[in-house]
């Protein structure tokens, strides 16, 4: 048992949709949750810069005294976990697309996956492509280019999101896909805005709850949860606005959000 906390990174709000499945499926864990905002989107950096950034953001959280870092971030992790792993000793869990489960669960063959640049051109994503169980299903990938702002500034709402949403889903729905796969830890936030384009024929892959049961296999395989009955508290740090933050966790009273220079 450990009642010390799990710690979850992302270049801002998007690791928020993992955090919400890790809260969920262990009430009872303390959490510390970092936002690198001042340095998002990370989508179109290096793939040496998101190493860097991974590393810092890590050694905040190692700092803080986590037992386990949720690198809550496709773009982090496809880019950064072989590197964090061998450089230090706490667990790491990755997210990355969810392609496999969408090539076996598609009729169609066809799969949709939207995600920022530097995933797409990650290694780790080839490698994905490589054992896909189903070896004649066609990824249509697709940068999601300006969602991550858009979700941070909170205009999920607003009209030219619908019209940026069309341009990327529509070429894959003329291309006939049945599951789009989410790649990016912000787009869960624009699910109502996609089902309204993609209908219901489309299934909607997102990891979050995956994630956090693979999380929970790791502390308890590890020997290191936290007591059930541990009432749990929640520490939200960013290192530019902390606007989003308040806003996505308006309904957890119990959350400390403090913006801090690092
Ligand atoms: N949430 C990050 C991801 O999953 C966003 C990347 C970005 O900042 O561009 O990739």
């Amino acid at each position: 048992m450990s009642s010390q906390a799990i710690g979850l990174f992302d270049s801002g709000v998007g690791g928020i949709s993992i955090w919400q499945a890790v809260n969920t499926l262990m009430p009872y864990e303390h959490t510390i949750y970092l936002a690198d905002n001042k340095n998002a989107p990370y989508g179109h950096k290096t793939k040496d810069e998101i190493i860097a950034l991974s590393e810092k953001n890590t050694e905040f959280l190692l700092n803080k005294n986590v037992k386990l870092i949720i690198v809550a971030c496709n773009t982090a992790s496809t880019n950064a976990i072989p590197h964090l792993r061998q450089k230090y000793h706490v667990p790491f869990i990755r997210i990355q697309p969810a392609i496999k489960p969408a090539s076996l669960q598609s009729q169609t063959k066809k799969i949709g996956l939207l995600a920022t640049q530097s995933t797409l051109q990650s290694n780790m994503l080839q490698e994905l492509k490589e054992i896909i169980p189903v070896n004649d299903v066609e990824i249509i990938g697709r940068y999601g280019q300006g969602l991550v702002e858009i979700v941070e500034n909170n205009r999920m709402e607003s009209r030219e999101t619908y019209r940026l949403l069309q341009k990327y889903l529509n070429p894959m729905l003329e291309q006939g896909i049945d599951h789009l796969v989410l790649g990016c830890t912000h787009y869960p936030f624009l699910i109502p805005q996609m089902k309204q384009i993609l209908g219901a024929s489309v299934k909607i892959i997102e990891p979050s709850m995956a994630i956090a049961k693979q999380s929970k296999r790791v502390l308890e395989k590890l020997n290191i949860l936290a007591p059930e009955n541990q009432k749990a508290k929640h520490e939200f740090y960013a290192n530019h606005s902390t606007a989003a933050l308040k806003k996505l966790l308006k309904n957890i009273p119990e959350a400390f959000i403090k913006k801090l220079e690092f």
